[in-house]
């Protein structure tokens, strides 16, 4: 885990609410895998507890391998996100990283299902990128991009690029199919399920995934978003529920983000 100010290497408006940042990173990030975060601090005079989490969208790579920036593909949502967005190229900001554990990608699927709602799709370019990295073939794999409306619908590329299935859904109809992602998901999986199920978006999105993943026993891994304050274990601010104890609670900032669904109560 390194913690530096690191500088910004481009600040990209990619639509309305969305913005693409990179940061230069220190070369321990050659160790970052997909799912992991690290956190933003915002101005000097805001305690450190307060810092802001964000998925990992891509790590950049020199041709000898050395990782030299990552990027952090984010939502304008309040206060921090709206400072992020005026960050200009050369500023530096404080970055601390990488953080949680991360995606597994085991050696056996040949098949995955991607399904992101919304900045969700944040951390599935860096899976896409790491599997392809181990050499998996991606082409009867597919992606299950959804959004409230056109806007919402980012990174089709990275998946249609990699060789997979996209599919797209909005709830407004103003791009792909009029409806859920889930709806798409669950024609899909009737057809012909996959080995693995990796997830990120909203709670509702990421329960009605956990569910259909039990109901047709396919492994299933989520990466879960809750508000966080020091996203290391100290604070308890992260709390959550224990599918098999229920008394017991996990931190999603150490123990996650990143769940499988036969562990962690999605609700
Ligand atoms: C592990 C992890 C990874 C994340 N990755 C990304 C990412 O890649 N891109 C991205 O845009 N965002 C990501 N988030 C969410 C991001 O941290 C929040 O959007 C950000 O902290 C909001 O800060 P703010 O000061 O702009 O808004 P605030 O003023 O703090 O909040 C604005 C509104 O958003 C809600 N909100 C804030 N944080 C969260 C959250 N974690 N989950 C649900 N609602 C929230 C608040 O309740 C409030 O309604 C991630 C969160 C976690 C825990
Ligand atoms: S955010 Fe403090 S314990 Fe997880």
């Amino acid at each position: 885990m390194f913690q530096e100010k690191n500088e910004v290497l481009g600040n990209e408006k990619l639509s309305d609410a969305y913005y693409k940042i990179a940061l230069s990173c220190h070369p321990g990030y050659a160790e970052a895998a997909p799912g992991q975060f690290v956190t933003l601090r915002f101005g000097e005079r805001m305690s450190p507890l307060l810092r802001r989490p964000f998925s990992i969208h891509r790590r950049i790579t020199a041709q000898d391998g050395q990782a030299i920036a990552v990027e952090v593909l984010y939502k304008v949502v309040g206060a921090c996100t709206e400072m992020l967005s005026a960050y200009k190229k050369g500023d530096r900001i404080d970055v601390l990283g990488p953080l949680g554990n991360s995606f597994p990608i085991p050696d056996k699927i040949r098949r995955v299902f991607i399904v992101a709602g919304g900045v969700g799709v944040a951390p599935m370019v860096f899976l896409v990128s790491e599997m392809q990295q181990k050499g998996l073939d991606l082409s009867q794999s597919a992606a299950f991009i959804g959004g409230r409306s056109a806007q919402d619908i980012l990174c089709r590329n990275d998946f249609s690029d990699a060789g997979m299935a996209v599919f797209l859904t909005t709830d407004d109809g103003s791009e792909g199919k009029k409806g859920l992602v889930t709806e798409a998901l669950e024609t899909a999986i009737r057809e012909s399920p996959p080995d693995m199920i990796y997830a990120c978006g909203p709670r509702p999105m990421l329960c009605a995934v956990a569910r259909m993943a039990e109901t047709c026993h396919i492994p299933c891994r989520i990466s879960v978003e809750t508000l966080m304050a020091c996203g290391m274990g100290a604070c308890l601010g992260c709390a959550a529920e224990s599918k098999k104890d229920p008394n017991k609670y996990l931190h999603v900032c150490i123990d996650g983000p990143v769940f499988d669904t036969d562990v962690l109560n999605v609700r």
